[in-house]
């Protein structure tokens, strides 16, 4: 698989990489013999970057990753984290509880040391403690050499392009913001790329918008988006195909055009696993591309920023 360098330390790192947010039961029930197998198949076939939170499912996230990565060679895989970011609706970017998130979330991980810190959903959070206390922390880190990387996550790309530049950060996440529906991110990245931050485009799946099964019941795009993409989905299957395919390739061969050092894609199923890795070595087809490029026209880049929906956990 193709493979990005973020800097002169670390190991390049996987052209798709393993959101593990899935493996907090957020979107169903998993248990920690499928986040085990989920997990081994990713790096099986070559995945060797993995993103989790200590929100992601309150903890279980972290605790499910930390099972399933024992007995894995530490040099096997990059480890993204995040503080900052505890409940839906619980932020604390002081300096106190980003050191203890770090600390609690290398207990749960037990992989004695995360690459990539990050501070998670930043237009959410206190804007102030986050530029005055987390962000001199997680450089303060980096300095130390307890960290190899301070990155910054969320959704309001505007924000995460001004303080990614102007606090010089290493990396930047921003979610359901370079998909078939949304492809927002795509000219931030590219000046992102010229200041020499690494852009993780997370959430490739629009959070599951498109997939067969939908979005899950919290995903907070308006009806009208989940109408378009279930049409979109329905066009796929009619076609022998899946939505869920087409959509990861579209992001793959975006991230290459504009420069995003990898896709961050969640499943916590073995067998989804096996097919993202197998779409990314398949040709896209053209024809079922324009199709649904033409369903989803209506409704491209209307974030839920832009048209609310029910206002999920995800939203604002
Ligand atoms: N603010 C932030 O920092 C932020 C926000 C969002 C996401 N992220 C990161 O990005 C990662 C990915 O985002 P996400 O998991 O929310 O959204 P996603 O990758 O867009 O979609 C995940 C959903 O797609 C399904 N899926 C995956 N592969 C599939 C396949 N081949 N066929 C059918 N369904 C498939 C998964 O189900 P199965 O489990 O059944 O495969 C899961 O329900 C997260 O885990 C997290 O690491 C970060």
């Amino acid at each position: 698989m193709q493979t990005t360098s973020l800097g002169i330390k670390d190991p390049a790192i996987s052209a798709l990489a393993l959101g593990a947010a899935s493996l907090g039961s957020v979107y169903s029930e998993v248990s920690q013999q499928n986040a085990n197998e989920t997990v081994r198949t990713a790096l099986e076939l070559g995945v060797n970057f993995i993103d989790v939170a200590p929100y992601y499912g309150l903890t279980r996230a972290e605790t499910a990753l930390g099972h399933a990565l024992q007995g894995v060679q530490r040099e096997a895989y990059a480890l993204a984290t995040k503080i900052g970011r505890y409940g839906d609706k619980d932020w604390d970017f002081s300096r106190e509880a980003t050191l203890r998130s770090l600390d609690a979330s290398l207990g749960r991980l037990k992989c004695g040391h995360i690459d990539i810190l990050q501070c998670h959903d930043i237009e959410m959070g206190d804007y102030q403690q986050l530029i005055d206390e987390a962000l001199p922390t997680l450089h303060d880190l980096k300095r130390q050499g307890v960290i190899n990387f301070v990155g910054i996550t969320g959704y309001d790309l505007a924000l995460l392009e001004k303080v990614a530049v102007e606090q010089r950060v290493d990396t930047v996440m921003a979610y359901c913001t370079y998909t078939l529906q949304d492809q927002r991110l795509a000219p931030v990245a590219r000046r992102l790329q010229g200041h020499g931050i690494s852009v993780f485009n997370a959430s490739p799946l629009g959070m599951g918008l498109l997939t067969r099964r939908g979005p899950p019941d919290w995903h907070p795009g308006h009806p009208s988006v989940h109408a378009a993409a279930a049409e979109a989905a329905q066009i796929c299957t009619e076609a022998g195909s899946d939505i869920s395919k087409l959509a990861l390739q579209f992001a793959l061969q975006g991230a290459v055009k504009n420069g995003m050092a990898t896709t961050v894609i969640g499943s916590s199923s073995p067998a989804n696993m096996r097919d993202n890795m197998a779409a990314l070595s398949e040709p896209i087809d053209p024809d079922l591309l324009a199709r649904v490029e033409a369903i989803l026209a209506p409704v491209l880049n209307q974030g839920w920023d832009v048209l609310p929906g029910n206002g999920g956990k995800a939203g604002k």
